[in-house]
C-alpha cells in the first residue's frame, strides 16, 4: 500500500458468529494496512462485513460474534488480544469511531454540550471550565453556528446533519490517531453527505490523522481515500490506490460497481447492476465469494478460492489474474 510504517497492521482478521444454525465465519482472513496520515476506503454491499470488522477493532463485537484468528497491530500491540482494560484506553483516546445513525449514538436526556465536555473529562485531567471551553472550540470547528448557544441544547433540537457533526467533534476531542468512521453519511440527506464528507477529511488532513473509511457507495469515496479497500463475503475482492482502482479495476466485482455508477452519471435507463444476490453466511460455494454472480467465472472458480495476487501494490483476489501474475 502507500509507504511510510504502518499505524494500524490489519493480519489475516477472521471473526465468526455462533448462530442457531451453528458458528458462521463472517470475516475470513482480512489484512491491511494504515499509513500514517492516510485514509483507506472499506467499500462493500450490505452484509460484507464493514461494520462487524470495524467492530472488532476495537473489540465491540455483540458477546455472539468471536475474533478467532489475526491479529490488529496498533502501535506495536495487538488489540485482538489486549486486556479489556488496557482496550479502553485506546478507545476514543487512541482510536475513535463515527457510526451511521448519529441519533441513537447521542444521549437524548444530556445537552449537546454536556456529552461532549463529559467526553473530554473522562480522557484529559482538565477543569470542567476548559473542558467547556474547549467543547465550544469543537463544536465551532466542525461548523455548528452560534456554537456557545447550541451547546446548551439537547439532541433533539439539532438536525440529523448536525448530530453528525457533533459526533465528529466528540471523535476528535481526544486527538486520536486513528478515526473509524462507518458509513457515517448514510442516514443523512445526499446534499449534507457531501459537506460532511468533507468535514470529516479536512479534518482528518488538518489532524494529519489517519482513517478508515467505510461505506457501501463507491462514488463517495473518489475524493476522500487514499486506498481502497473492496469487500465482499468477508474476504478483500480488490485493493489499490483510489485512481488505479477507478482506472483499472481488475476484479469483476469492482468492474460491476463502476460499472452502475458510470450508467448513473450518464443517467442511462439501463442500469448494469450486478445481477444476483451478495452470499449468505454459512451458505457459500467453496470457491470465490462472487463466482455465482461473475460474469466470467470458471469451473475452477466455483472449487478453489483465488489468493491476492499482487501486481506492484494493486491487489486483486481472481483466478482470471493467475496467468498474468
Ligand atoms: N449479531 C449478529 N448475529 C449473526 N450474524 C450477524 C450479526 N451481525 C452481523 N451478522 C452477519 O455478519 C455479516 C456482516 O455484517 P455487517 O458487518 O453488519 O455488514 P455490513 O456492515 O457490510 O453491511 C452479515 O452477513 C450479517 O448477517
Ligand atoms: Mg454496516
Amino acid at each position: 500500500m502507500i509507504s511510510s510504517a504502518p499505524v494500524l497492521d490489519v493480519q489475516n482478521l477472521r471473526v465468526s458468529f455462533s448462530t442457531e444454525e451453528g458458528t458462521v465465519e463472517v470475516l475470513k482472513g482480512l489484512s491491511y494496512s494504515l499509513p500514517k496520515g492516510k485514509v483507506l476506503a472499506v467499500v462493500g454491499e450490505s452484509g460484507s462485513g464493514k461494520t462487524v470488522h470495524a467492530l472488532s477493532l476495537l473489540r465491540l463485537l455483540p458477546p455472539t460474534a468471536q475474533i478467532t484468528g489475526g491479529q490488529i497491530l496498533f502501535d506495536g500491540k495487538d488489540l485482538a488480544s489486549l486486556s479489556e482494560s488496557q482496550l479502553r484506553k485506546v478507545r476514543g483516546a487512541r482510536i475513535s469511531m463515527i457510526f451511521q445513525d448519529p441519533m441513537s449514538s447521542l444521549n437524548p436526556v444530556l445537552t449537546v454540550g454536556e456529552q461532549l465536555q463529559e467526553t473530554i473529562l473522562a480522557h484529559r485531567k482538565i477543569s470542567k471550565l476548559r473542558a467547556k471551553a474547549l467543547a465550544v472550540r469543537l463544536l465551532k470547528k466542525v461548523g455548528i453556528v452560534d456554537a456557545a448557544q447550541r451547546y446548551n441544547q439537547y439532541p433533539f433540537q439539532f438536525s440529523g446533519g448536525m448530530c453528525q457533526r457533533v459526533m465528529i467533534a466528540m471523535a476528535l476531542a481526544l486527538k486520536p490517531d486513528v478515526l473509524i468512521a462507518d458509513e457515517p453519511t448514510t442516514a443523512l440527506d445526499v446534499t449534507i453527505q457531501a459537506q460532511i464528507l468533507r468535514l470529516i477529511k479536512d479534518l482528518q488532513s488538518q489532524a494529519g490523522m489517519s482513517a478508515v473509511f467505510i461505506t457501501h457507495n463507491l462514488a463517495l469515496v473518489a475524493d476522500v481515500a487514499d486506498e481502497v479497500l473492496v469487500l465482499y463475503g468477508g474476504l478483500c475482492m480488490e485493493q489499490a490506490p483510489v485512481h488505479a482502482l477507478f482506472k483499472n479495476p481488475l476484479h469483476p466485482y469492482t468492474q460491476g460497481l463502476l460499472n452502475s455508477l458510470v450508467s448513473i452519471k450518464k443517467k442511462e435507463d439501463f442500469l448494469p447492476a450486478i445481477a444476483g444476490n451478495p452470499p449468505v453466511p454459512g451458505k457459500e460455494c467453496p470457491g470465490c465469494p462472487f463466482a455465482p454472480r461473475c460474469p466470467h467465472a470458471l469451473k475452477k472458480c466455483f472449487k478453489e478460492c483465488p489468493p491476492l495476487f499482487n501486481n506492484k501494490g494493486h491487489k486483486a483476489a481472481c483466478w482470471l489474474l493467475e496467468e498474468k501474475a
